[in-house]
Parts: C-alpha cells; structure tokens; sequence
C-alpha cells in the first residue's frame, strides 16, 4: 500500500486533510497507523483527481517523427494527466477496427497513462463516407475529424444519427471553409490589420457551430465542439444548453491566457483556430465560469522543430500543451482571482469524465487510483528544453509560472516524479 502524506486531498468540492492510500491499482481506504505501508511524503501539496485531456494529437501510426504514444503519454504525465483523448488524423485514420488496431496496439505496449482515441466521422477524413461507427464504437471515446471540419450538412446530419445510434458523441471541429481564406495566419482582427497578415474570420467556426447545433435539435446527438474561440460559438453553445440539448464544449489555455494584440511572428503563436481577440477571451472565461465552457483541452499538437520555424505565415497548425496547462492555467487564472480553483478543477478533472462517460474518480474508496500532486507554490520558469514531449512549440515557453505538477499516479503506479528528493520518500 502507497499512503500520501502530508498533503490536502480535493473530493468533490471538499478540501480534506490527507492521507490518501492506494493499493494496487485501487484508492483504498486510510489504515489507522503505516504499519507494512510506503509513505510518500508530499507535504504542503493538494491531490486532486487526474486530469483528462479530451484532445490531444500524438501523432503514431503515421507520423512518429513529431509525436509518439510513448512520448505524447510521458508528457501527459508530466502534465498530470491520467487520461488522454488521441484525435485520429493519423495514417491509417482510424475509420475502420482494422485501421484503429494500429494504434491501439501501440497503446498496449507504450502508454504510461489511459488513452481513449477517437475514431474518424468520415473515411480517410475526407468528409464524404461515413467511417465503420457499428465495429469501432465499443473502442473508441466518439468521432471526430479533428484538423477539418465536416464541410456537408448532409453528412454530418447522417454521423449524428449514426453516432446517436451507437451511444457515442460527435466531437466537431467547426470550420466552414467556404467563410476562410486559404493563406490565413491569424485571427482577422487587431494583429492581422496592423501588421498586415491574412486574417482567419471567426464565422468560419460559429457558423458551422450554428448548423451543427440545428441539426442536434433534430436528431438528438451528444455533441461536444472542440476549441472553442469566439465569443459567438460560446453564445450559441449557451443557449442551446438552455434548450436542454446535450451539447458540451471545451477550449484550450492560449484562447484564455492569451489575446491576438500579444503574439508574435513566431510559429509557437500558429495554430487553428487562432488566438483570437480580448472580447473573444473574456467571452471564454465568462462561459467557463458559468459552466458553458465544460472542459479544458490542450489540443496538443506537435510537429518537428522545421515545421515550427516558418514564422506565422509558414508553420503548421498546432502548438504543444500538455506540459503547461496547470502551471499556465492557475497562475494567469486562478491566482489573480479569475477563476476560482474549483472550477478549474471541474474543466480538468470533472467535466470531461463527466460528458464521456468514463467512470468517476472522486478519490473514493474503490476507484482507480488516478490522481494528480500539485505543488501550489513551485515559481519556475517555462523552459521547453525540458518537455517529455517531442514538441517545443508554445507560446508559453518562458514564462514565469507560480505551480508545478510535482507527482501523478495512474492505476496506483506513479507515472511522473517530480518533488524535491529531500521532501520525498518512496
Ligand atoms: O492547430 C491545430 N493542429 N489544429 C487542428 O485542428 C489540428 C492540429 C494538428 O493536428 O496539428
């Protein structure tokens, strides 16, 4: 038996004091003494439930050179997550059991935390078949064709439908190409204008967004929409939550640590959708705490330092994440008074297992030992020289952060270490 010491332990809504036993794989209950138990010490420090990342991209089968599961599962670690959604623009995509079994093999052998792909909406991505739903839905966490957007009504009427059929959401990537240049760089607002860049119009997402939400009306499909970043996406998403539609949503930190007027020409500042404006972001941290915003996702995204070095106009889409998301996210949020650290927690613990239907994890008796050790009161810098992932893109490298993730523990195995050696004893 593991018993940590020392800390706080969050459950749901309660801040208790420790200790926290696990055994085996299992939270147990605390014995009386630590007679025949391993004590970590993990003073001063607050155990919360692993996070869950609804979306991330590490990049195996198909492109290993940016992301692998090893890799992309280690950073997780790192970051505190126990639980990790993969998008399936791979190669095979995942559109059919045979095409998923590539990559769920890899999981078998590689992962350090929980992975749950995503199996594609279309065939191959392409927007107009339909994937195996039927065959992949009993392995697979719902369907996305993550990186593009269904461009036809028609189909993605008939993926609810199927998706609903099968007891699985559709998880949209809202994009209508007909409303966006091809050449953007950035969002079309302050930056684009005053330095010339081609802009990326925010109704290429809430308009996709608005067709989708019609057609959830109609065939009664849980729908959750990936990277939200405009103020409008989050008006509708409101609303039709009012409605009563089983309808969710998450955003990623740069849209709320970050505005379009304080990036750079640096490809660490390209993703899609873009940073978008201040009213953008303050409509996502209103939506967060009402609860429009259910979850936190990273979307990390890495690609190799050359696909990173084309400035704005020339990089890929995507920028890492997993690594700095708490650290990021308290500081800029929670202790300046933005966000109360409850409903933080909801977006990276709760909500997301909440929407998937993964099972509970209150640190109760019984439940997975997932767990997360957050040191409150780590300062350090941001330096991506020490990333466990492949990638080195964000636009938070070098910043000065106030917390750190110092343990987290998956199945009752500690996955990522990183207390002060005099503080811990294993
Ligand atoms: O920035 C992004 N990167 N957005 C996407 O939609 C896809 C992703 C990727 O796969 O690199």
């Amino acid at each position: 038996m593991l018993l940590f010491t020392g800390g706080t332990v969050y459950r749901e809504g309660r801040f208790d004091e420790g200790p926290l036993a696990a055994d085996g794989a299992k939270i147990a209950a605390c014995p009386a003494g630590t007679d025949g138990a391993s004590v970590v010490q993990v003073p001063d420090c607050l155990i919360v439930p692993g996070f869950v990342d609804v979306h991330v991209h590490f990049r195996q089968p198909g492109f290993a050179y940016k992301e692998t599961i090893r890799s992309g599962t280690s950073a997780a670690a790192a970051g505190g997550y126990t639980t990790v959604c993969t998008m399936p623009n791979l190669q095979p995509v995942p559109d059919t059991l045979e095409h998923l079994r590539a990559q769920l093999d890899w999981i078998r052998r590689d992962a350090v935390v929980r992975v749950r792909p995503y199996g594609s909406i279309t065939r191959g991505e392409q927007g107009a078949e339909l994937s195996d739903f039927e065959a992949l839905a009993p392995y697979v966490a719902g369907f996305s064709d993550d990186g593009r957007g269904v461009q036809s009504r028609e189909v993605m009427r008939e993926a609810m439908e199927r998706a609903k059929a099968v007891g699985k959401p559709i998880v949209a990537h809202c994009e209508d190409e007909t409303l966006l240049r091809k050449d953007w760089a950035v969002h079309d607002g302050g930056f684009a204008r005053k330095y010339g860049f081609p802009g990326n119009a925010p109704e290429s997402e809430w308009k996709q967004v608005e067709r989708d939400l019609e057609l959830v009306r109609d065939t009664g499909c849980q729908y959750h929409v990936c990277h939200v970043s405009t103020k409008e996406s989050v008006a509708l998403i409101r609303e039709a939550k009012r409605d009563g539609l089983r309808v969710s949503c998450e955003t990623g930190p740069h849209y709320l640590a970050l505005t379009d007027m304080e990036i750079s020409d640096d490809g660490r500042f390209k993703m899609n959708p873009p940073i978008r404006s201040a009213a953008d972001r303050d409509a996502l941290l209103s939506g967060l705490l009402d609860g429009t915003v259910d979850c936190i996702a990273t979307d990390h995204a890495p690609h190799t330092p050359e696909e990173k070095s084309r400035g704005l106009r020339g990089s890929l889409n995507g920028v890492v994440g997993l690594e700095t998301a708490f650290p990021v996210l308290y500081t800029r949020l929670v202790e300046t008074g933005l966000v109360p650290l409850e409903t933080l927690l909801r977006a990276l613990c709760v909500r997301p297992r909440e929407i998937f239907g993964f099972a509970p994890c209150t640190l109760s008796p019984g439940e997975a030992a997932d767990f997360t050790v957050l040191d409150l009161n780590r300062p350090h810098v941001v330096d991506v020289a020490n990333f466990r992932s492949l990638g080195r893109a964000t636009p938070f490298d070098g910043w000065g952060v106030s917390a750190a993730v110092a343990m987290t523990v998956c199945g009752g195995n500690i996955v990522y270490h990183n207390l002060p050696d005099r503080e811990a004893t294993l």
